[in-house]
């Protein structure tokens, strides 16, 4: 039986593919104020401001490639069953070939009516639809007239994914982080439900706040990072 690695992803994966990231200078919160484009109370407020927001990143991911980092993620399903995690709302772990993803936080591509909401009991799955990377605006309405959102998790919205994450996390032999400041919960405790004595794996090229003693970072980018993991992991099958 092939052994099982959770990979817990955040911006920091898609940074070579040239998406910006959230939080490292020069990254979307220093432009944009988080509560006004990523949040509930943002979207009542203002939703033209926040449609705008999201067809700019769509527009960002149309013209963006999985990078190397992504495809080793893929490839690591040759030898091991793999589940990626993803905090991201791009779609590049599926266009690198993975094929068992956790979007915690929603998908880019992926539009819902505005009145099925986020709660504890999720969305209607059947009311999300793809719009692939074109733009939504005010007076774009569902089949049943309603105001289409984007299909994200905002701030101030449950993270309907997260127990199906947990369990992900829970069943690994090896649990991967790549490329997440932790700073966003629930998504950032996730490691703390790994195995008691499962190895956990962090890259990021700047510390990260998890202390654990199953903790080893490799201080890298996510692409040179993956290099040094594979070769990790392949050390380990030598044994
Ligand atoms: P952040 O921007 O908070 O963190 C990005 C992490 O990636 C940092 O730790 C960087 O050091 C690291 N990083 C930067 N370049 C890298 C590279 N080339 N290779 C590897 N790592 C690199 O992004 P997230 O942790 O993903 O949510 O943010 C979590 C959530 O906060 C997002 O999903 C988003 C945001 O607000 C919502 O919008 C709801």
């Amino acid at each position: 039986m092939k052994k099982k690695i959770a990979v817990l992803t955040g911006a920091g994966v898609s940074a070579e593919s040239g998406i910006s990231t959230f939080r490292d200078s020069g990254g979307l919160w220093d432009n944009y104020n988080v509560e006004d484009v990523a949040s509930i109370d943002g979207w009542y407020r203002n939703p033209g401001l926040v449609l705008d927001f999201y067809n700019i990143r769509r527009k960002e991911l149309a013209s963006a490639s999985p990078n190397a980092a992504h495809l080793a993620i893929a490839g690591l399903e040759k030898d091991y069953d793999v589940t990626v995690i993803t905090q991201n709302v791009d779609n590049l772990h599926e266009r690198a070939g993975s094929t068992r993803i956790i979007h915690l936080h929603g998908e880019l591509t992926k539009v819902r009516p505005e009145d099925s909401c986020n709660d504890r009991d999720g969305f209607s799955e059947a009311k999300v639809f793809d719009i692939g990377y074109g733009e939504i605006h005010l007076g774009d309405l569902s089949p049943d007239g309603v105001q289409l959102r984007p299909h994200i998790v905002w701030f101030g919205e449950a993270v309907p994914k997260i127990e199906s994450a947990i369990d992900a996390v829970e069943a690994a032999d090896i649990l991967l982080i790549v490329g997440t400041s932790l700073q966003v919960y629930p998504a950032a405790g996730l490691y703390r439900y790994a195995g008691r004595n499962t190895p956990i794996y962090i890259i990021d090229p700047k510390d990260v706040p998890a202390y654990d003693r199953r903790i080893t970072h490799i201080r890298n980018v996510a692409t040179a990072g993956m290099e040094e993991f594979r070769r990790i992991l392949d050390g380990q099958k030598a044994d």
